[in-house]
């Protein structure tokens, strides 16, 4: 594993044999060099779709000097997360999400990662996350309190808001008050520019220019470690004990020698990869259910049947299967998380390719799950492909909403109960209608958002 100084990418470059590789088919063209003489950047869902639907289940390109793989086949994708997941990293292609997320747990590798995920394991574990269900509920209980028969909301704006809320209140044992509007608002403008964040060369020296749109990102990142900053703060001087990430995270900086801003990256991480993703699969929920009328009555008649009026509980949940599978559904067409990236430390092994050291590997959930070969009519909103029947039938590895590998979604089995719960709590009371002016994009950003919001009518059932 290279040191966390090291370039990975140099590192791994000169590794190369320059033996026998053999690369798979590809585009023959340097994306780098289409893309200036264009003049405009690649939409990277379009940049998939069209990858897979020329090439199939692998292809290879060239991006300036850089070898680039996209997997559009489980037996591909499982072979480089799962079964030489060692050969892989995320550095590099995690660079700019570093500026976001710092040396957090998502962007870290080898042996720094594996001791953040060793002191955050227990917060994960489900007799701890068990005790959060009634938290859970008590808050999407009073958002359905404030909501009138025919109002308007924006459903990602509600989503986000109570999402943050419970992960505050939660993982980190800390009631997040009026911080989070700040968090919120902090998030939305690092997301209006995060496109060009991600995109632009030179950005860490870009982001130095004061008066240009790219400093709102560093504004907004300050105001969001400034808050995390004030919440940890809180959180020490309590001297609180518990089960929490956050007690975890501060026990650990005294034996691990951690510094304040290793564990402030840490906080940030998980919050951000805690709300952000639940909160975008509940507003996608919503949406497809305004537009299946069937499937959503099945899950009212779902909820309806199970809690006959009360609120649910953590008990409930093996009972709201269909609203699981509701879930299961949309996380399919819309996945929060819809690419994966990792970068070749030596030369490797791809059924009958042979690719180099330094190479990018890339991979799309959301090109994976509308896939007709592993999900037949593979637009159509069906809650039934998630039986437990459907899925043991299932091509392995063909629906990874959460990867797989070593370096799954910590946070997985969480995110099913706060999602299943929300989407109870709130459908016994009432139903949601997307206003049909709007027009539904999905942007690929940091995760998969719906572009200016979800609007939609509140409507009592
Ligand atoms: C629907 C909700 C969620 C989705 C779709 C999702 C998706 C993912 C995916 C795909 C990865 C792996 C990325 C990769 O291998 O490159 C991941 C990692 C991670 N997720 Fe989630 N996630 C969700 C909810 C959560 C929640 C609720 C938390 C925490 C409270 C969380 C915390 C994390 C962390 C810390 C990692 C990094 C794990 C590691 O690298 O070891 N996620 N998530």
């Amino acid at each position: 594993m290279p040191s966390e100084t090291e370039n990975p990418v140099k590192a791994a470059q000169e590794r190369t044999s320059g033996g026998d590789l053999r690369l798979p088919p590809g585009p023959g063209v340097n994306l780098l060099m289409s893309v200036l003489r264009q003049k405009k950047w690649v939409d990277p869902i379009a940049h998939f779709a069209n990858l897979a639907a020329n090439f199939g289940d692998i292809a290879h390109y060239k991006l300036g000097s850089r070898h680039i793989v996209f997997l559009n086949h489980p037996k591909y994708l499982r072979e480089v997360f799962i079964v030489q997941h060692a050969n892989f990293v995320k550095e590099r292609t995690q660079q700019r999400a570093k500026l976001l997320l710092g040396k957090g747990m998502i962007t870290s590798d080898g042996i720094v990662h594996r001791q953040q995920r060793q002191v955050s394991a227990p917060a994960f574990h489900r007799q701890t996350i068990a005790a959060h269900a009634d938290e859970i509920v008590r808050r999407a209980a009073a958002l359905r309190e404030q909501w009138n028969d025919g109002e308007k909301h924006d459903v990602h704006l509600e989503m986000m808001t109570l999402g943050l809320g419970i992960i505050g209140a939660t993982v980190f044992s800390t009631d997040l008050g009026e911080e989070v509007d700040t968090l919120n608002r902090a998030m939305a403008d690092i997301m209006d520019v995060y496109n060009a964040v991600v995109l632009l060369p030179g950005i860490r020296l870009l982001l130095q220019i004061p008066f240009t749109p790219l400093r709102k990102f560093v504004h907004a990142r300050k105001k969001l470690h400034d808050a995390v900053g004030r919440f940890i703060a809180e959180h020490r001087r309590a001297n609180a004990t518990g089960t929490d990430l956050l007690t975890m995270l501060l026990e650990a900086q005294k034996t691990q020698g951690w510094s304040d801003e290793h564990v402030r990256d840490q906080v940030v991480t998980v919050i951000l990869a805690g709300y952000e993703t639940t909160a975008i699969a509940l507003t996608w929920t919503w949406y497809l259910l305004s537009q299946n009328a069937g499937a959503e009555a099945a899950m009212h008649e779902e909820i309806d049947r199970v809690l006959g009026g009360r609120l649910p509980s953590y008990d409930d949940l093996p009972q709201l299967r269909y609203t699981e599978m509701v879930m299961a559904e949309a996380l399919r067409l819309y996945p929060p998380a819809w690419a994966m990236g990792r970068l070749a430390l030596n030369e490797f092994q791809l059924g009958e390719y042979r690719l180099p050291a330094g190479t990018t590997v890339l991979a799309s959930q959301y090109i994976l799950h509308r896939d007709a070969r592993f999900f037949p009519d593979p637009l159509r909103f069906d809650p039934e492909r998630h039986t437990p029947e459907a899925k043991a039938a299932r091509t392995k590895g063909a629906y990874c909403p959460f990867g797989m590998g070593p370096r799954q979604c910590i946070g997985e089995a969480f995110a099913w109960m706060e999602c299943v719960l929300v989407l109870a709590t709130l459908a016994q009371r009432w139903r949601l209608r997307h206003d049909e002016r709007h027009a539904v994009v999905a942007e690929p950003l940091f995760t998969l958002r719906p572009k200016d919001g979800m609007p939609m009518m509140v409507v009592a059932r």
